[in-house]
Formats: C-alpha cells, sequence, structure tokens
C-alpha cells in the first residue's frame, strides 16, 4: 500500500489538516464533510478540471503521492474525459482511490464549478485562459490548488489571480504552480550556488531560450462544430485561450530568470515578433517567434527568445550573467564559469521528478499545514510573459504598471459550447493578427 511522503500524527484531525478547506467551511457554519464528498477519511479529496495530457499527468502525480483520492472530474469534452476516468479506474495502484461514479463526473466550460464542490483541492489543466475564473472559484470555496502555467492569457486575468492569491493567503490555503523547475533539484542547486554562495557575483544580465520546432497542428474543422467548439480544440492558436507561445511555454525560462532577479519582476518590455513560417489561416492568431528585452528595475536586461519555427538553432535553456561569471542551465544541468570562461562547477542533472516533487510538497504543506503558495510569483512571471507579448504585438515599448491595469479581455461574457467567441474569423476564415506598430495592446485583438 502506498504511504502518504510524510506521516501526520494521530492526534491531527482532518479539520486541521486539511487548514484552508475547513477555514472556508467553518465561516460559513458547515462540517468539513460538506466540503468533502467522502466523510470521515483521511485522504485528500482531489478535483480534475482539464483531463487532456497534463491533466492526465497532474493527476497521477497526485495520486503517486498516496493519501489522497480523485472525487470528481471535469472537462469541456466527454470523449476527453471518459478515457482518462477508464484509465485510472484500471490502474492497479491507485485501485477505490479513484472515485469518480458518473454523477460526479462533469462536462462543459462551467463544468469547474460543480466539481470542485466536491473537493479539498482542485487541479486545474484546461487552456489558461479559463486560470482565472477556475482560481477565483477555487479561493472562494475555499479549496487548495495546483495549477497549471501560466495563470492567465491578459492584463484582467492577471491581477485577478494576483488579487485571489493575496485572498488564498488569508484563507491559509495551499497553491502549487506548475512551473516545475523551481521543484527541480538540479535548478536548486544552480540557485544555491548563484545566490547563496555567490559564485558569480551579482547578476547583471540574462538571457532565455524556448526556441524549437514548435507543437501539434491544428485539427480539422468538421461541418457541425460550433466556432467555440473549434477555438476551445484549438486553443493553442488563440490569444484568450492561450496567450501565445511567448506565455504558453517561454514562461518557464522567463520564471527562472525572475526567479533569480529575486523575484522582482521586469518593469518594462520591447521586442519584435511575427509569423514567418507559419502562416496559415489554421494557425489562428499567434507569433511563431518572439524576441523581447526585459529590463529590471534595477538595470538588468533580460533578452528572451521563442521560435516555433522548424530547422532553425533550437535551445529551451536559461542564462544569468554575473559580475564574477555566468550560470547556463539546460533542463535540470548548469555549468558555472568564472570570467575567464573556466567551469569552476558543474550539475549534471538533479534528482527525482519534478513534476512529482511539485504535487508531494502540496500535499505535504496541506497535512502539516505549512506556508506555500506559489500564486504570487506564478502571476508575476505569468504577467511577465503577457508583457513580452504586448511589446512584439505593438513594436512599442510597455510598461508593467500601465499594462497591467489594462481592460483587454476577450473572455466571452457567455460561456458555452454554444455559445459566441469573441475572436472571430473573417468571412475568409482568417483571424486577426497583430501588425506591430498598428495593434493597441491595451485593447482587445479580436
Ligand atoms: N508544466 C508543464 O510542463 C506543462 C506541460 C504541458 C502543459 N502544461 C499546461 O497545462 C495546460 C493544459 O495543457 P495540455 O497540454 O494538457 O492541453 P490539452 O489540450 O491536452 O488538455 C486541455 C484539456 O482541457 C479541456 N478543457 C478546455 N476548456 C475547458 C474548460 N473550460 N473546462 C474544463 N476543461 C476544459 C480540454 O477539453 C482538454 O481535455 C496548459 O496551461 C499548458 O500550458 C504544462
Amino acid at each position: 500500500m502506498e504511504k502518504p511522503i510524510v506521516q501526520k500524527s494521530p492526534a491531527t484531525s482532518r479539520r486541521k489538516f486539511l487548514g484552508g478547506a475547513a477555514f472556508a467551511a467553518t465561516a460559513v457554519n458547515l462540517p468539513i464533510e460538506a466540503c468533502a464528498q467522502v466523510a470521515g477519511s483521511d485522504e485528500i479529496k482531489l478535483a480534475l478540471v482539464g483531463s487532456g495530457g497534463r491533466g492526465s499527468g497532474a493527476i497521477d502525480q497526485a495520486l503517486s503521492s498516496g493519501g489522497t483520492r480523485l472525487v470528481a472530474v471535469a472537462d469541456a469534452f466527454d470523449y476527453r474525459l471518459e478515457p482518462l476516468v477508464s484509465k485510472l479506474q484500471s490502474h492497479a495502484a491507485y485501485g477505490k482511490r479513484v472515485d469518480v461514479p458518473e454523477s460526479r463526473r462533469f462536462t462543459g466550460l462551467e463544468s469547474y464549478k460543480e466539481a470542485i464542490q466536491h473537493a479539498d483541492v482542485v487541479l486545474m489543466a484546461t487552456p489558461p485562459g479559463f486560470r482565472p475564473m477556475m482560481f477565483k472559484a477555487a479561493v472562494e470555496a475555499g479549496k487548495h490548488v495546483f495549477m497549471e502555467k501560466p495563470v492567465a492569457v491578459d492584463s484582467p486575468g492577471s491581477r485577478m489571480v494576483m488579487e485571489y492569491a493575496k485572498i488564498a493567503d488569508e484563507k491559509n490555503l495551499k497553491v502549487v504552480v506548475g512551473l516545475q523547475r523551481r521543484y527541480d533539484a538540479g535548478y536548486q542547486e544552480a540557485y544555491e550556488k548563484v545566490k547563496k554562495e555567490g559564485m558569480i557575483g551579482d547578476i547583471v544580465a540574462a538571457q532565455c531560450y524556448w526556441n524549437g520546432g514548435g507543437v501539434w497542428e491544428p485539427s480539422e474543422r468538421k461541418p457541425d462544430m460550433s466556432e467555440m467548439e473549434y477555438q476551445v480544440k484549438n486553443w493553442y492558436y488563440y490569444n484568450w485561450l492561450c496567450g501565445d507561445h511567448i506565455a504558453e511555454q517561454h514562461i518557464h525560462n522567463i520564471d527562472v530568470i525572475n526567479w533569480f532577479m529575486d523575484d522582482q519582476h521586469p518593469v518594462a518590455a520591447q521586442g519584435m515578433g511575427g509569423r514567418e513560417t507559419r502562416k496559415d489561416k489554421k494557425y489562428g492568431q499567434i507569433f511563431d517567434h518572439h524576441y523581447v528585452e526585459f529590463a529590471y528595475a534595477n538595470g538588468v536586461i533580460m533578452n528572451s527568445q521563442c521560435r516555433h519555427q522548424r530547422n532553425c538553432w533550437s535551445s529551451v535553456s536559461e542564462l544569468v550573467v554575473g559580475s564574477k561569471g555566468s550560470c547556463f542551465m539546460n533542463g535540470s544541468s548548469a555549468v558555472i564559469k568564472d570570467n575567464t570562461g573556466k567551469v569552476v562547477w558543474r550539475n549534471r542533472g538533479g534528482d527525482g521528478n519534478p513534476y512529482q516533487v511539485e504535487h508531494d510538497r502540496l500535499y505535504k504543506a496541506i497535512r502539516e499545514n505549512t506556508k506555500l503558495n506559489n500564486a504570487h510569483y506564478g502571476a508575476a512571471s505569468t504577467f511577465t510573459s503577457i508583457l513580452g507579448r504586448y511589446a512584439t504585438y505593438s513594436g512599442k515599448m510597455v510598461k508593467w504598471d500601465e499594462a497591467l491595469a489594462w481592460n483587454n479581455s476577450e473572455m466571452p461574457e457567455k460561456l458555452g459550447l454554444d455559445s459566441t467567441p469573441v475572436v472571430l474569423p473573417n468571412a475568409e476564415g482568417v483571424y486577426k493578427v497583430a501588425v506591430p506598430g498598428e495593434f493597441d495592446p491595451s485593447k482587445p485583438l479580436g
């Protein structure tokens, strides 16, 4: 039988170790059992929202942690939800801990509302455009959260997550964001050498890259598909759902630099980008390359590149340059060189799977009631990447404080597979793509 990563003391009650969920229940004078479907157990109840690629991985990690039980699943589509539930139910190691009868399987774009009511912890792995509303709903309901990155796609969404990050603190809720490099032993060791031991001196500049060949191809538009269904299925290519690949992927590298900058965020950005190789209308709105110069308040510049173009130089990595040397990180391996170029320290990859570690830490923090809330840095790194997109889309210098206040949401007021998206194609089926020098990022792109 699996054991929880950290055993709680026998005297610890379920009410006590669930912390935030108990707080919420107390606040409305309900017993904790009202928040959790399976009463009288010390297992942590999970609801998964978004049962696609990452959701499948996240729930595996959550169940592998031990002492957890999946009690509800929500997805936009039945055809995504059912296969995952069946697969989990037949998993020998999970057994009865996959406890999702039909009455706790929910479909539709607002299915999260029902699913979260049944859980202590909500796992969010939908397209990121929906994250702010889901995070808000979970925090309001007093639930702990694991949420994938990015946590928003625009200024209003980023503000919402920043606001609810504070409320999560007030409610003693634990929040982990899927920026797994922060949970990677290799990165943590490099951080130790650079920030605690000062091996490269003061950081004076930084570079980061997510240059690769791109992601999945859009699926075909079927005659009976609504426009909403088409866009949600092909979410990567629409900003209101994805935020463009600078936010969706490159956030990982940007977040590493923000982390090494003591979680300061850039105050301004300017850059360039466009579509050179991925131009067909089926590719919706997103660029295939972005280059951004981010400026921190202390004058340090982070140069960031992300590219989705085949047969070009590829790298997914980060470099911090200091007064005494530099530290290059690539996956979980890292190299520190002194100012003569001599290697003075090398790490060849840390132990453990950071995707597992982030879940283990979440349930440990819940059981031991220790502080854990990644939503603050998750929102800051998300908005850093969005600021970069504003810079490349507009071709202008954009400032953090001004841009964060913009009201440029493209989230439809009515959310359903039969409702109409704000973003629509023209008569030829072509979606609006930002033109630098013309586009004003304070407004919706449309
Ligand atoms: N940390 C990482 O390394 C990592 C890796 C991959 C993906 N991700 C993140 O995970 C998220 C999901 O990515 P993915 O690759 O799993 O995508 P995916 O398309 O495989 O899965 C998304 C799922 O969400 C469902 N969905 C869409 N709208 C929904 C809604 N309103 N309510 C409920 N379900 C909804 C879809 O039907 C689909 O099953 C993204 O934010 C992505 O950036 C993170």
